[in-house]
């Protein structure tokens, strides 16, 4: 299933070189030609009822769970013609999207083609400790790494980004970031839009220098972009059909929070977060999404006659993607009433607090790649509590579990409904505390907790916990075993 899904989107294999960045997109899901050639359905960009100037929207090649990645520097097509440099996994930025199937094994071999040292992270993914790309998991320039696990979770949409010691911001900012989707049958079963009807969209805020180079400065505070890029491209529009779209969001961003609405004020259905489905699908006509989280959005353009809408942000003002009627009618897709049912982590038997101090600190400590600590027992239900006095937005992520928002207090004092089902990073602003339940159910080993606004978490706002093996006493449970390399 997830080979034929590859076969129809016409697998792009490695391409080698820089010079491919273009070819490649022009080669996949690509929405319309420059100069607004008539396309498949979908696929019009500039093409029937409405027009508009916009670049077509790029899409990332899909590829199997077996395909090797090098890192390196690339052009890449901006939109338009226009060139643009960064930092590129085979060729394209973002990545190539994987697209594969619950229980599948995923193996992808790193060849690491920049300057500095990387990792891969596989952002949402419940991989082993050796497969999460843990700083102190470094690949060196011209080395490589095999990323191997099997896919033991629900259908999602994660994404995978560097992870290097103190550097994820720049190679994150530089271009380095690729979708993930995993798709099960309980999903299948819902009929949701597919094939062109489904639209994954990285979206992130860039600087560009006048030479097209994607630029980033090291602010603690946070990069923040002057321009937005829809899966790479600038001024991004998509042809759409009369038809229901499912759009498949992530925030691709280090530090920047969007707040998502259509310009004519038609609702959203939000059906899906972080971990998945939600228990219920919920219209709303404003979303906010904050870097590392994902939404699922169904969009109903059944009605649309000839304007062209405008996906937007509202808090930057900025125009996202323009949305071009093509007159056609198309899709199938199913806006489903009841989604799967959800069932609650059940009592916690331990409770934890973070404190999101300043800009570098997580209760007090800046990150050490040699200190553990705490360790959680597998299987255990606890209460994580994230609490801050200031410097936020902290969008705080784990990994190795997903976990279920219970309350916010303070702040905005209430849990969102893009906040329901499963979550692997809640955004805390000032004054707020949020409690989640969290259980590691499937292997012990490292994993991180971090502020993923990525200036925190480059200048220490991290963590390495462990997960155990057995329950172990409160009197092991501190300190740390020393047994990485220091990089630094
Ligand atoms: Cu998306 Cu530890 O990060
Ligand atoms: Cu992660
Ligand atoms: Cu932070």
């Amino acid at each position: 299933m997830g080979k034929n899904l590859v076969d129809r989107r016409r697998f792009i294999g490695l391409a080698a070189g820089s010079a491919g960045a273009a070819l490649l997109f022009g080669q996949g899901r690509a929405f319309g030609a420059p100069g607004g050639t008539p396309g498949p359905p979908g696929g019009g960009g500039g093409g029937g009822g409405g027009t508009s100037t916009r670049n077509p929207l790029k899409l990332a090649p899909e590829v199997s769970p077996t395909t090797a990645l090098t890192a390196a520097p690339t052009d890449f097509d901006l939109g338009g013609g226009k060139i643009g440099h960064g930092l590129g996994y085979n060729s394209s930025i973002p990545g190539p999207t994987f697209r594969a199937r619950t229980d599948d094994p995923v193996s992808v071999l790193l060849t690491n083609g920049l300057d500095d040292h990387t990792t891969i992270h596989w952002h949402g993914m419940i991989v082993p400790e050796e497969a999460d790309g843990h700083p102190k998991d470094a690949v060196l320039p011209g080395g490589t790494y095999l990323y191997q696990y099997r896919l033991v979770q629900r259908a999602t949409m994660n994404w995978y980004h560097p992870h290097p010691h103190g550097m994820t911001g720049q190679q994150v900012v530089q271009g380095l970031a690729g979708l993930f989707i995993i798709n099960d049958a309980e999903e299948g079963a819902l009929g949701l839009p597919s094939g062109p009807y489904e639209i994954p969209l990285v979206i992130r805020d860039a600087d560009l220098d006048s030479a097209g180079n994607l630029t980033y400065t090291d602010k603690r505070a946070g990069f923040l972009g002057k321009v937005p890029l829809l899966n790479g491209t600038l001024d991004a529009k998509l042809g759409v059909d009369r038809a229901l779209y499912r759009f498949r969001i992530l925030n691709g961003s280090s530090a920047r929070i969007y707040r998502l609405t259509v310009s004519d004020g038609r609702p959203f259905t939000l059906i899906g977060n972080d971990g998945g489905l939600l228990p219920a699908p919920v219209g709303l006509a404003e979303i906010e999404i904050a870097p590392a989280e994902r939404i699922d959005l169904l969009l109903n353009l059944r009605d649309i006659g000839t304007e062209n809408l405008m996906l937007r942000d509202l808090n930057s003002g900025w125009d996202l993607l323009e949305l071009v009627p093509t007159g056609a009618s198309g899709g199938n897709g199913v806006q489903p009433t009841n989604l799967p049912l959800i069932e609650p982590l059940g009592s916690p038997v331990v409770t934890r607090d973070f404190s999101f101090d300043g800009m570098t600190r997580i209760n007090g400590q800046t990150y050490d790649m040699n200190r553990i600590s705490f360790q959680v027992p597998k299987g255990q239900t606890e209460l994580w509590r994230f609490t801050t006095g200031g410097n936020a937005p902290h969008p705080v992520h784990i990994h190795g579990a997903y976990f279920q928002v219970q309350r916010r207090i303070g702040g905005r004092a209430r849990v969102f409904p893009w906040e329901a089902g499963w979550k692997d990073t809640i955004l805390l602003q000032d004054g707020e505390t949020v409690e989640v339940l969290i259980r590691f159910d499937h292997y012990a080993g490292i994993y991180l907790m971090h502020c993923h606004q990525l200036g925190h978490e480059d200048g220490g706002m991290m963590l390495n916990f462990a997960v155990v093996d057995s329950p172990v006493p409160t009197a092991l449970n501190a300190g740390g075993s020393g047994i990485f390399c220091d990089l630094t």
